[in-house]
């Protein structure tokens, strides 16, 4: 058994089913993202973790113990909410220390407890501060000092980081991580940004109305997702509607392509910009490589890369190129390539 377990959870609200069947197990020290789209019930799955709020169906087991009905103070876990939930009147130390003093931890011990939490973020000589003297990155530092104070069993970490801007964002990943990593803290991550989620984890559940769609390592959800959704969802993907030929292959921009396609039913086939390249058109290619010829509408230069668009038979490619290579020439006609492993077919979508 996993030192955490959520089986068959279930949450609704009147008519919404916000958490619909999720099961999760994750190991000692792991960090697990949650990631999905607004309101596909990820906040809702950390709640009932930390004991916010009651599961209609389902289990939680910590460390081989049912925590399903336990109150949220008896669970030791440790949840950082989106806006921090800081206490305006209370100093960033009484702010840390607040867990402590609720256990009746005496003062020397909050004392040194809270000197270290402070270290382990960066803030150390801003105790006296009130929320309000820090930025945003600031306190979102004691927000997390204040859930790692209390050593708890699981850190929940519900979007923290999308109120800080780009930069910092990126800095507090890092941060968090090698925290997270050096301390060996269980740890869930909530967040619908896709690059928190392939950077903070070992592993991503792709939530996806109430349920999870797929759970893997980042590299697994990103090369091989499981469904038309994870591809969309995780990374930018073409989805290039595609034909089959008597042979059961599959046609694109009126070319057969070394692939077989799915069996039945209309399909289109997912792959990256950025796994495509474009060449001349009179450059030879290996048979067993994906060729179709378009004509390019539009290419721009984004600093570190270029987005080229190309318009073929019925539809159009994005395809992205590291900078440095020469912008295609718009209006040109070109041959785009890419290798069959880096195709997906997915079913339609019909609504
Ligand atoms: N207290 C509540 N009462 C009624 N419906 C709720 C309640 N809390 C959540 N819901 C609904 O449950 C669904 C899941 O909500 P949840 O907050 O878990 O989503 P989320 O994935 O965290 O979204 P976001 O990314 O926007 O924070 C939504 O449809 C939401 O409207
Ligand atoms: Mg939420």
């Amino acid at each position: 058994m996993s030192y955490l377990e959520l089986s068959g959870l279930q949450k609704r609200y009147r008519d919404t089913v916000a958490v619909d069947d999720v099961s999760l197990s994750v190991e000692k020290g792991e960090a697990v993202a949650l990631l999905g789209p607004s309101g596909c019930g990820k906040t809702t799955t950390l709640r009932m973790l930390a004991g916010l709020v009651d599961p209609d169906r389902g289990a939680i087991r910590l460390d081989g113990a049912e925590v399903t009905r336990l109150p949220a103070h008896k669970r030791n876990m440790g949840y950082v909410f989106q806006s921090y939930a800081l206490f305006p009147h209370l100093s960033v130390a009484r702010n840390v220390g607040f867990g402590l003093e609720e256990r009746g931890v005496a003062r020397a011990e909050i004392a040194r407890r809270v000197a270290e939490a402070l270290a382990m973020v960066r803030l150390s000589g801003l105790d006296q501060r009130r929320p309000r003297e820090l930025s945003g990155g600031q306190q979102q530092r004691v927000a997390l000092a204040r859930s790692l104070v209390i050593r708890p069993s699981v850190l929940l970490l519900d979007e923290s980081l999308s109120n800080l801007d780009a930069k910092l964002r990126d800095t507090m990943r890092h941060e968090i991580r090698s925290i997270q990593r050096s301390l060996g803290i269980t740890t869930l991550f909530v967040t619908h940004d896709q690059v928190e989620a392939l950077t903070m984890c070992d592993r991503i559940a792709v939530m996806h109305r109430g349920g999870i769609a797929q759970i893997g390592s980042p590299e697994d959800i990103y090369e091989r997702p499981a469904t038309r959704f994870v591809a969309e969802f995780v990374g930018r993907a073409n989805a290039l509607p595609a034909t089959r030929d008597a042979e059961g292959r599959v046609v694109l921009w009126g070319e057969r392509l070394p692939v077989a396609a799915p069996a039945s039913g209309e399909f289109d086939l997912f792959v990256r910009p950025q796994r495509i390249r474009i060449l001349p058109i009179s450059e030879p290619v290996a048979e067993s490589m994906m060729r179709v010829t378009g004509k390019v509408l539009r290419s721009v230069f984004v600093g570190d890369h270029v987005e080229v668009l190309v318009e073929g038979a019925d539809s159009q490619i994005q395809v992205e190129l590291q900078s440095g290579t020469a912008l295609p020439q718009e209006g040109a006609e070109v041959a785009l390539v890419w290798h069959a492993r880096d195709t997906l077919p997915f079913p339609r979508e019909t609504a």
